[in-house]
């Protein structure tokens, strides 16, 4: 016999789960899904979201394989205010994951796209979030600081006078998140990532390119052609802690939250010695040359060594899983796998 006090625990234990579930559901809009972040990104909000509440956002490249299978997709120009507008209206978009953007070479051989897609995109999707009052993950960069800024230990609050339009348009990102979130209420959230190392979706004209294609070509050809001198260190991370950090942020209790956007993120730091060196435990016989690109080079001398991430740390508890060791292990089993398999 079922007692009437299981009963009522059940009735009661069911509406809770409902209630909660009701809650927590979202319906997400991730702008370029197809990206080196977003492709990875998308696929963890749908596995803890569920795939048809995730909305990958793409331009003109089509998503494969299992972005594609998995959940929908949607052509959206973040640059047009009404395309945004009518994607977060159809799909009852309550977040928005933006992650359209330019990397800093390519933004430095045209600027006028790297603000278009820096700037006026944000304000877009900014401009819609208020008015459908739709959450906003930004990711700022290592590139929000410049030659003035301290750059080793660089503090959360600092000199930020960047030298590269990348950096004008992240620095330009972080005021109008914090100037939505201040004067409309819009719940903004962001951080500065480092430089990001994956081994899905290749990244494409960044300054910190170096530390992926160093793994694929050690792999490939035991032979790396590096972009960046020895010495130029920065910070990187590698691309699960990447997610968690957005993620973990996103869920975060807002009360914690003295900063809200630009929070400094890092997981390592090290100059091209040391990654080749980390390498060189795994394939002896891996060698490094140096031809230095004057563009990158530039930029990545005016980027900090280390930043301090103590503020992430101390307001929603961040804290990397991956140091070099570890992600080296993990990619050159990974790129080594699926070039045994052929598969790329
Ligand atoms: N990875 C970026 C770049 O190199 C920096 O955020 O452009």
């Amino acid at each position: 016999m079922i007692s009437k006090q299981t009963t009522k625990c059940f009735i009661f234990g069911a509406l809770k789960s409902l209630t909660i579930k009701y809650f927590i559901m979202k319906n997400i809009l991730v702008t370029g899904s197809v990206g080196q972040i977003g492709s990875e990104l998308t696929l963890e909000l749908r596995k803890r979201y569920g795939n048809e509440n995730v909305v990958a956002g793409i331009r003109k490249t089509q998503p494969s394989g299992e972005l594609k299978e998995s959940g929908p997709y949607v052509v959206v120009d973040a640059t047009d205010i009404k395309n945004v507008s009518e994607v977060v209206k159809e799909y009852k978009i309550d977040t928005i994951y933006h992650l359209a953007a330019i990397l800093s070479a390519v933004a430095e051989n045209n600027p006028q796209a790297g603000w278009n897609v820096g700037v006026n995109a944000l304000y877009n999707v900014l401009e819609v979030a208020r008015e459908f009052n739709c959450s906003v993950f930004f990711p700022s960069s290592i590139g929000a600081f410049g030659p003035s800024t301290p750059l080793d230990n660089t503090p959360q609050d600092t000199i930020q006078r960047p030298t590269t339009m990348y950096g004008v348009t992240k620095v330009t990102g972080e005021l109008l998140c914090d100037y939505y979130f201040k004067r409309f209420g819009v719940d903004t959230r962001g951080v500065r990532y480092p430089g990001i190392i994956s081994n899905v979706t290749l990244p494409g004209g960044g300054t910190t390119d170096y530390a992926v294609e160093i793994y694929y070509e050690a792999i490939k050809n035991k032979k790396f052609v590096c972009p960046l001198a020895k010495g130029t260190f920065l910070d990187m991370m590698y691309m699960p802690d990447s997610i968690r950090a957005a993620i973990d942020l996103m869920e975060a209790d807002p009360s914690k939250l003295k900063h809200r956007n630009a929070f400094n993120i890092t997981a390592m730091s090290f100059d091209p010695e040391i990654v080749a060196d980390e390498i060189k435990k795994h394939i002896p016989d891996f060698v490094m040359e140096y031809d230095v690109e004057p563009v990158k080079q530039a930029i990545a001398e005016t980027w900090p060594n280390k930043m301090d991430d103590s503020a992430a740390r101390e307001e929603w508890g961040w804290k990397p899983k991956f140091d070099l060791e570890a992600m080296t292990i993990d990619m050159l089993k990974a790129i080594g796998d699926r070039y045994k398999g052929n598969s790329w």
